[in-house]
């Protein structure tokens, strides 16, 4: 079968193959979907300025972050749970991720091992970190990470608890997956889902968390409820904990403002990813995107930015590297096209992805994304940002 238009096309279909329980995880965001609909509705309110009669005969994604060449100005970012929409979802999305030329950022609550995940993959890895209240679980993660050659840390700093995700609730959604009648109903009207998690072994379970907590009896069971259990006690100060175990380059993920970022700057960090979480977290934040400038000129050269939220579009992509970022998270997108089609899924959606990033700069007379800058927009840019 062709591979589809859009990334659209493959949430239509992961929202018919996952069962409801999946579907409402994935897509989910925190309490009345503000946060979610604002991440969206930020690019809608940037018009492009194209400069025409300009030689676009060759076009370049390409970016350099961190260091690492990437094939444009994105990274397949962290998401928990990937088991929940096909077997072996890490390994897929690491090699996927390989073969579009981008890093891959492995979440704490994976349900591959980390280990696992670089044996399926000879590319660029990450390693996010959430710090759980025994910090000896986070030191043997990093520990785990580093031997198998992760080569960034991604803290993320926007969970100290989960947001109120009320869908979660309604589905009595809570790993492991327990069978109740709810369940049942939901697994029976979507028959190919179950076959995908009965070919796992049944319900994905956060073995990542599991070996770092080394717990000898019912493992799944015990990461699951530590993956509740996060630091809520973690500072500013502890950045300094984590450069004692981890050498490597560190992000901080879920940067909200510009007084934070500064801080985030002051501590010596490499970077850091404004985000909200995809929306799941707090509710009425803003969207990344339109803090970007602001938060991008006040790191100056000294840190590297990046950002997420709502990335559907090479357009976006663009949108974003012109603001300031230099490189987004992709969370749902890859899901989508995991979801909807497995392996293959992932490479078309990075290939659309790509290909609409190269389509856009082509059109936009500015064939080269390193070169991009708010030069792209309509003059008024900054109002219409302003006045979401
Ligand atoms: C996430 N996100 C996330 N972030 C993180 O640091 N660790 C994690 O384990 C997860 N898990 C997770 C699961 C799911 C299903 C989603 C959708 C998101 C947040 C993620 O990294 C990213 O910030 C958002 O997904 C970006 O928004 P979009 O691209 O999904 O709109």
């Amino acid at each position: 079968m062709a591979a589809l238009p859009a990334v659209q096309d493959y949430r239509a279909l992961a929202h018919k193959r996952l069962a409801r329980m999946a579907r409402d995880y994935l897509e989910g965001g925190a309490e009345d979907l503000r946060t979610l609909g604002r991440n969206r509705k930020a690019y809608d309110a940037l018009l492009f300025k194209p400069t025409v009669l300009t030689d676009v005969t060759s076009v370049d994604a390409s970016v350099e972050v961190l260091g690492q060449p990437l094939a444009m100005p994105a990274v397949v970012g962290p998401t928990g749970l990937n088991g929940l929409y096909y077997p072996r979802a890490e390994e897929a999305l690491a090699t996927a991720a390989h073969r579009a030329g981008l890093p891959f950022v492995v979440s704490t609550a994976s349900t591959s091992l980390l280990e696992d995940v670089r044996r399926a993959s000879d590319g660029e890895l990450w390693l996010q970190l959430y710090v759980q209240r025994d910090r000896g679980i986070s030191q043997r993660m990093m520990e785990r990470a580093r031997a198998a050659g992760y080569s960034v840390l991604m803290l993320t700093v926007d969970t100290p608890v989960h947001g109120v995700r009320d869908h979660d609730i309604r589905n009595g959604f809570k790993m492991p997956l327990r069978i109740t009648s709810r369940l049942m109903a939901d697994v029976i009207t979507h028959p190919r889902w179950c076959l995908r998690m009965l070919r796992q072994g049944g319900s994905p379970q956060l073995v990542n968390l599991a070996r770092s907590a080394g717990t000898a009896v019912n493992l799944a069971a015990q990461a699951a409820a530590m993956s509740r259990q996060m630091d809520m006690s973690l500072d500013w100060q502890d950045i300094d904990w984590l450069r004692a175990h981890w050498p490597g380059r560190l992000l901080v993920k879920g940067i909200l403002s510009v007084d934070d970022a500064l801080k985030a700057r002051a501590t010596g960090v490499d970077g850091i990813v404004l985000s909200n979480h995809g929306g799941r977290q707090l509710e009425s934040a803003p969207s990344p995107l339109e803090l970007l400038p602001a938060v991008a000129e006040a790191a100056g050269s000294a840190m590297t930015v990046m950002m997420d939220g709502g990335i559907r579009r090479g357009s976006d992509i663009v949108k974003a590297r012109a603001l300031g970022a230099q490189a987004v998270l992709l969370g749902r997108a890859p899901l989508y096209g995991l979801a909807a089609r497995g392996p293959r899924g992932v490479d078309e959606v990075l290939q659309i992805l790509r290909r609409e990033c190269e389509t856009t700069l082509r059109l936009l007379g500015c064939p080269r994304a390193a070169e991009l800058s708010p030069s792209v927009f309509q003059p008024a840019w900054k109002e219409r940002l302003k006045a979401l």
